[in-house]
């Protein structure tokens, strides 16, 4: 999932209990699907807002003059402006920082009221994007739906897998990520429908219309109840086994409710989690994870999901078209990471990452190399055939991202990590992302101005060094059971197994009894993410 993903235990000691898909799953679901839209709704809607002219003329009127004298200033300068940058950027890094408070939170205090806390947030933040008189208000109301992004994408996906019966959780992982691409394809929707708008304010419409999700949110939080595994954790047993009956839809609980004190118990063991991950023997999950992180951002994917529109109009293809073309890349997005969905387990996670570094570097070359001839200082525009061609490119990048590096990301590092470290592990993989994702949102239109066509080159040079990383470093885990990650991938590898040391690794049989009581709580309950 993005910014969180579902930690779905991917096999192994998981026991199965009976569980019934009872309404409140239902309601669980649509939860995850309400908190992942809103996420994608922030991240596509800032792009085309930052293209729209009367929201340049009021809050950047610097930029807003040189989109309106083409020939004075460099095409790809035309909109470098840091404030402009950081009306985007701001959202990621609060919701970095929001992050770490959503973790205690979730934990003190639970699921239910940590996500109510996150629709209240996007309420204040989408009421004062959409009423902003100025760029503090703008800024400031971008900070507070970052926080609900830290609050929400701690809480969900957390609420999520402990509610939903174990043999679906795996599906909802890459779904939370799908749900994200249909809010950005929604948000450009949007952002199309209200730049067609008379008068001035088609941009508030956009930014406004984030307070539907996010009121659904907040009207949902209010009615759930909130997980047995967080009011066991929080010493209340009796009410915990009465919500358990309830969302199992049967009294038949006992197994499971002896498993989730018998794992509250343990998991309060576990003192320092961070601690833990920084061991010798966890050094192949953190290391990879965090590359993953670093690279999924630095595949360039959200130069195009933040700053499409804006590009296509730096290339010179007017507002409408610039709004249309960022659909089409949105459609594909969406449509990409279903095959993703069908493929992961089939083909396997290195096949997907090594085809699709092909796919995106032979991509952005080819659009740096186009750019590079076509696209001069001043020139007005890149002419109709080559600018669909452009688009193509686009579309054959973002597909191959959608369907490798977009849900992998997420989802190697959630079925990586041993039970010990996986919610400390979980944390830091966010925590990475979003400031990366923080880096690239306020670096990019500046890097446009300065590399030019170059900054295809640049990200395809990245495409290139990830594509090795995979090759040598990144193990398969498909179908590989989490308590014999030690043996089958880690002790197989040419690298990681120096760090697998027998002294210091806890042994595959400790891992299965780990497995049996404390993957629930050590996965979803403890500082996880
Ligand atoms: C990434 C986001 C990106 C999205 C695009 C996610 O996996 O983490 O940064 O915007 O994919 O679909």
């Amino acid at each position: 999932m993005v910014a969180g993903g579902i930690s779905a235990p991917s096999g192994g000691g998981g026991k199965e209990f009976e569980a019934k898909v009872t309404p409140i799953v239902v309601i669980s679901c649509l939860m995850a699907a309400v908190g992942g839209l809103m996420f994608g709704y922030d991240i596509g809607i800032s792009g085309g807002v930052t293209s729209m002219g009367p929201f340049l003329k009021k809050f950047f009127p610097k930029v807003y003059k040189r989109t309106q004298n083409p020939g004075e200033n460099s095409n790809y300068c035309k909109y470098d402006n840091q404030g402009l940058q950081l009306f985007t950027s701001s959202l990621y890094l609060a919701g970095l920082t929001a992050t770490f408070l959503a973790s205690y939170t979730t934990r003190k205090f639970g699921r239910k009221i940590t996500m109510l806390t996150a629709g209240f947030f996007f309420i204040a933040g989408v009421v004062l994007n959409a009423a902003a008189q100025n760029l503090g208000m703008l800024i400031a109301g971008r900070i507070l739906l970052g926080c609900g992004v830290g609050f929400a994408n701690q809480a969900v996906p957390l609420f999520l897998s402990e509610i939903a019966p174990t043999r679906i959780r795996g599906a909802l992982n890459i779904s939370f990520q799908l749900m994200v691409t249909i809010g950005i394809l929604v948000a450009n929707l949007v952002n199309y429908g209200t730049n067609k708008m008379k008068g001035e304010n088609g941009w508030r419409v956009s930014l406004g219309l984030a307070g539907f999700p996010a009121l659904l949110l907040t009207v949902g939080a209010l009615f759930v109840t909130d997980t047995p595994n967080s009011l066991i954790e929080r010493g209340q047993l009796d009410e915990g086994k009465t919500v358990l009956k309830k969302i199992r839809g049967t009294d038949n609980i006992e197994p499971e409710f002896e498993q989730l004190v018998e794992a509250s118990r343990k998991a309060k063991q576990i003192e320092h989690p961070f601690k833990n991950l920084l061991m010798r023997r966890n050094r192949p999950q953190l290391v990879i994870s965090i590359a993953l992180q670093i690279f999924q951002q630095f595949t360039g994917i959200n130069a195009i999901m933040f700053y499409a529109p804006v590009l296509f109009d730096t290339l010179g293809f007017g507002a409408n078209a610039s709004l249309y073309s960022a659909i089409i890349t949105g459609a594909v997005n969406v449509l990409s990471t279903l095959v993703s969905m069908y493929f992961v387990d089939k083909l396997g996670r290195r096949f997907l990452l090594l085809q699709a570094g092909v796919q995106m570097f032979l991509s952005q070359l080819v659009i740096a190399i186009i750019l590079g001839l076509k696209v001069t200082d001043h020139s007005e525009n890149l002419g109709h055939g080559w600018a669909i061609f452009v688009v193509i490119l686009v579309c054959t990048f973002v597909s191959s991202f959608a369907w490798s590096w977009g849900p992998l990301g997420w989802l190697i590092p959630s079925e990586t990590f041993p039970l010990e470290t996986r919610s400390a592990g979980q944390s830091v993989t966010v925590c990475v992302n979003l400031l990366f994702t923080f880096v690239i949102a306020q670096a990019f239109l500046s890097m446009l101005c300065h590399f030019k066509f170059g900054i295809f080159l640049f990200f395809s040079a990245w495409v290139l060094i990830m594509s090795f990383f995979v090759l040598f470093l990144l193990p398969e885990t498909k179908n590989v059971p989490i308590e014999e990650m030690t043996e089958r991938v880690w002790k197989q590898h040419q690298l990681w197994k120096r760090f697998m040391d027998d002294d210091h690794v806890l042994d595959d049989k400790k891992y299965s009894q780990l497995e049996e009581g404390i993957y629930k709580n050590n996965e979803n309950g403890q500082s996880s993410v």
